[in-house]
């Protein structure tokens, strides 16, 4: 089994979270271990209804309090195959970039990067000052990837779906898992 961590951080695109939670746990050797910010259930529950969060966690292997800093995914030993952080907070992302590790989502983050391992940053905020953009160079430095939630127009989206689950499934392929669960590649101006 290929475990992927997701962690839904305080920003607005909780149906990317969601999205990206149902697309994994759709494929068969891969286990969802889930943590969610405090902002994020918040932010969860605001965009998505008070169920959300409950249907988030009942596809996820295990779910993980943000306070719980002595979990699994806590440490390097305990081995994944990477980690998306979806929706990814300017708050998060500054604790990321500074190793500060104050949640469990910042410390399971941190370990991807000491461990070497796959981080993608699914940030979002707009317009960004240059603390952000700081912030975003730092963590590319230290072997992240930061894939701003943005649509691929050229796709042609119909609904905003359409646009959620292009955004999910390359944030997925990002993890080289050696399976996509949507068809995502460009054929060429056809
Ligand atoms: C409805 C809502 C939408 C928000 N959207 C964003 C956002 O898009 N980007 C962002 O950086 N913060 C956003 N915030 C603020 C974060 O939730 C806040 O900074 C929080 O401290 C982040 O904590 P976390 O990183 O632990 O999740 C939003 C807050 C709320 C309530």
């Amino acid at each position: 089994m290929k475990r992927v961590v997701l962690g839904v951080a305080g920003a607005s695109g909780a149906a990317i979270a969601m999205r990206i939670g149902e697309l994994l746990s759709s494929l068969p050797d891969v286990e969802l271990h889930l943590v969610v910010s405090e902002a994020g259930k918040r932010t969860i529950a605001h965009e998505l209804g008070p169920d959300a969060l409950g249907n988030l966690a009942k596809i996820a292997r295990h779910i993980y309090s943000a306070n719980d800093i002595g979990a699994t995914i806590a440490s390097g030993s305990f081995k994944t195959a990477g980690m998306i952080v979806a929706p990814c907070s300017m708050r998060s992302l500054a604790a990321i970039a500074t190793g500060l590790s104050d949640t469990l989502l910042t410390r399971a983050a941190d370990v991807h990067l000491k461990e070497r391992r796959k981080l993608i940053l699914i940030a979002r905020e707009t317009p960004l000052h240059l603390g952000h953009l700081r912030n975003m160079v730092t963590v590319t430095e230290m072997g992240a990837t930061i894939m701003p939630p943005v649509p691929a127009f050229y796709r042609r989206p119909e609904t905003i779906a359409d646009i959620v689950d292009h955004i999910a499934a390359r944030a997925i392929d990002q993890l080289d898992l050696g399976q996509s669960p949507l068809a995502v590649e460009w054929d060429g101006n056809a």
